[in-house]
């Protein structure tokens, strides 16, 4: 998940004086970040690193991400006139992540790399607000007040998104996860109406790619149901939903990803491995379960707690 490096010396050396948008930009910094995880903790696949406003960087619009806050956005995104400054992407506008991906794939052999994008509704949340918010509240008034425009804004999202993943999964990674971390905020019915349909377009565009689609979300448990139905082949849960009444929401026909609270990483070695088991065992109940946390790893997490946890997931589930 995201910034399992962040909890890592190793990578708190390695980025010291260099931004973060200046680090998703450079290939030999991407491929040593991305590694770094997979030596310490013997991971079953790597995460890509970069950041979901990578592509929109690369469409025209100056941000940046900042430590401890997140991304920034300059100018926001609230109408037509701005709307014309978020132009599509070529491939070649991110050609550091080709470059990137091929130098990873080649350097990590057999084990899979996991490509990402931001959905629509995140990316649009970020663009409006001018950077990370808790009430969504200039987000929700244009969705609500002016769906001509919030249509056109996530529709152009949805066609950079899309672009940016093919450019990943024709460089070589093995599964594609979109990160819709914000919808959370939604109820199922605007979320059917305003975001669906912008994130099935993503989702519809990778059918043929060969790859698994992973779709994740925070505090989705009312939209798993239809975050599946938007195209994914495994739907992301957080804690909040035990994985066994995940997957009657979601159905028999896709795969889970979750659940441990990152939180529990710090409540002693006894609580860890209880939960882990629980969730082990509750995953068991759908058609396939890909064992991660909930969300994100804490900057402040002990790496040696992460690695058991690695260790712990192989052993109970070889069995
Ligand atoms: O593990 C990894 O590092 C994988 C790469 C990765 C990053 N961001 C690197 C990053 C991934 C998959 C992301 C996705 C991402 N970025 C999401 C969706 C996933 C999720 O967690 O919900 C979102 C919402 C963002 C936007 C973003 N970028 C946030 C909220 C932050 C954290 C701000 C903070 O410091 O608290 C970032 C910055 C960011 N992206 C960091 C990393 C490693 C931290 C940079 C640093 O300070 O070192």
């Amino acid at each position: 998940m995201r910034q399992a490096g962040r909890s890592l010396p190793e990578y708190r050396k390695i980025r010291q004086g260099v931004g973060m948008l200046e680090s998703c930009r450079r290939p030999d910094l991407v491929t040593e970040i991305t590694l770094q995880p997979v030596r310490r903790h013997n991971v079953d696949a790597a995460i890509f690193f970069s950041d979901i406003v990578v592509p929109v960087a690369a469409a025209g619009i100056d941000l940046d991400i900042v430590a401890g806050t997140g991304p920034v956005v300059a100018e926001p995104v609230r109408t037509e006139v701005d709307l014309a400054r978020l132009r599509a992407i070529e491939p070649g506008d991110v050609a550091f992540i080709t470059e990137a991906v091929e130098l990873l794939v080649a350097e990590l052999g057999t084990t899979p790399l996991i490509g990402f994008a931001g959905a629509p509704f995140t990316l649009a949340s970020y663009l409006i607000e001018g950077g990370p918010s808790r009430t969504y509240l200039k987000t929700k008034a244009m969705m609500y007040g002016a769906p001509d425009l919030w249509n056109a804004l996530l529709a152009r999202l949805a066609e950079i998104t899309l672009t940016f993943l093919k450019v990943q999964v024709d460089a070589g990674v093995s599964a594609v996860q979109l990160f819709d971390s914000w919808a959370g905020a939604l109820s199922e019915a605007d979320y059917r109406r305003f975001v669906m349909p912008h994130s099935a377009s993503v989702l519809r565009g990778l059918v043929d790619a060969g790859v698994p689609r992973i779709h994740f979300g925070v505090g989705t448990a009312v939209l798993l149901e239809a975050m599946g139905e938007a195209g994914a082949d495994v739907v992301g849960v957080d804690w909040r939903t035990p994985l066994d009444v995940a997957t009657k929401r979601i159905g028999p026909d896709r795969s889970v990803q979750g659940n441990l609270d990152p939180a529990i990483l710090f409540a002693g070695w006894d609580t860890v491995e209880r939960e882990a088991r629980r969730v082990l065992q509750q995953g068991g109940s759908a058609p396939g379960h890909v064992f991660n946390l909930g969300h994100g790893v804490m900057p402040e997490t002990d790496p040696d707690v992460l690695t058991r946890l690695t260790a712990l997931v192989h052993e109970v589930s070889s069995r």
